[in-house]
């Protein structure tokens, strides 16, 4: 990415590299500030109580709208996805930093019948396991949490060929961008044929903003499409999350498929002044 960007400090960098360079060093050489980065984001997380409001950093209000939005997004891809509309697979989804669970308890769940959720904040995962008992939720039959995995996305490999869905929101900004790429090449393995990701985030209005209290990077819409082609994956829709407070980032979600082909059969069948607004973190 060679558009400059900021850090919360209003501290500017010529680029992503310098930006970069500077966090994490270069490769082998400083694996201890690699390290260092990621126990920072995950240090901070662990410092956040499990709650909606917790998650979405004091803006629970805005789960409900949030929800609505990838319930339509998820709904204008499954009949495109599968021959049935998905209504007589049996789909399995993984959900990426999943947090508590209130992606999956809100939407996954309905629509799958198993989930998987993945998390590096073990407070945060025990509770999603609580919540998402069947004892403590009325769950369609035939509908489950299966797996809880309590591992950063930097390390997480899944099993081959197990999901139709692979959703990542509000967490792929604490990977450094080799990570991203690298995490996204191993989940690739993770997709059944004709399986997507979704990826739902914050976008920068240009280049990057860099949050130094929890570690995440902000990326602009041209950086995430910058690092779907390294990762050659295809945008095959993307859609802009509406009726957000305007404080807070523009927040878009991509529908991503692994290769043309598998789009092809896809096919067949909030004003911003400042590029550092509140953020959902
Ligand atoms: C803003 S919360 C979003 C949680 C959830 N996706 C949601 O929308 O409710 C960010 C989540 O990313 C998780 N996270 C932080 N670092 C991570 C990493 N390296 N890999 C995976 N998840 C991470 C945090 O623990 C937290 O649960």
């Amino acid at each position: 990415m060679e558009e400059g960007g900021t850090d919360s400090n209003g501290r500017e960098f010529r680029n992503a590299a310098e930006m970069w360079r500077e966090q994490v060093g270069d490769d082998e050489a400083d694996v201890h500030k690699r390290i260092d980065w990621y126990r920072h984001g995950v240090g901070y997380w662990n410092g956040v109580e499990a709650s909606v409001n917790g998650v979405l950093g004091g803006y629970g209000r805005v789960s409900d709208a949030d929800i609505k939005s990838s319930e339509a997004f998820l709904l204008s891809l499954l009949p495109n996805l599968f021959d049935d509309g998905g209504k007589n697979g049996h789909l399995v989804a993984l959900d990426c930093g999943s947090g508590i669970g209130r992606v999956t308890k809100s939407l996954l769940i309905r629509y799958f019948n198993e989930v998987d959720l993945v998390e590096p904040v073990s407070h945060f995962l025990e509770a999603a396991r609580n919540s998402l008992a069947p004892e403590n939720l009325m769950l369609q039959e035939g509908h489950q949490a299966t797996n809880f995995f309590c591992v950063p996305l930097q390390e997480f490999a899944p099993e081959i060929g197990r999901y139709d869905v692979i959703w990542i929101q509000w967490c792929i900004g604490h990977l450094t961008d080799n990570d991203f790429i690298s995490f996204f090449n191993r989940a690739k393995a993770g997709l059944k044929a004709g399986g997507i990701f979704i990826l739902k985030e914050n976008i920068a209005r240009s280049g990057f903003v860099l949050d130094k209290e929890d570690r995440s990077v902000t990326r602009s819409d041209l950086y995430f499409k910058e690092l779907f082609q390294q990762c050659g994956l295809h945008v095959y829709r993307s859609k802009d999350q509406r009726g957000f407070p305007k404080e807070l980032f523009a927040v878009k979600m991509y529908a991503l498929t692994t290769d043309v082909l598998k789009r092809n059969r896809i096919t067949r069948s909030k004003s911003h002044t400042s590029n550092r607004p509140g953020i959902i973190k």
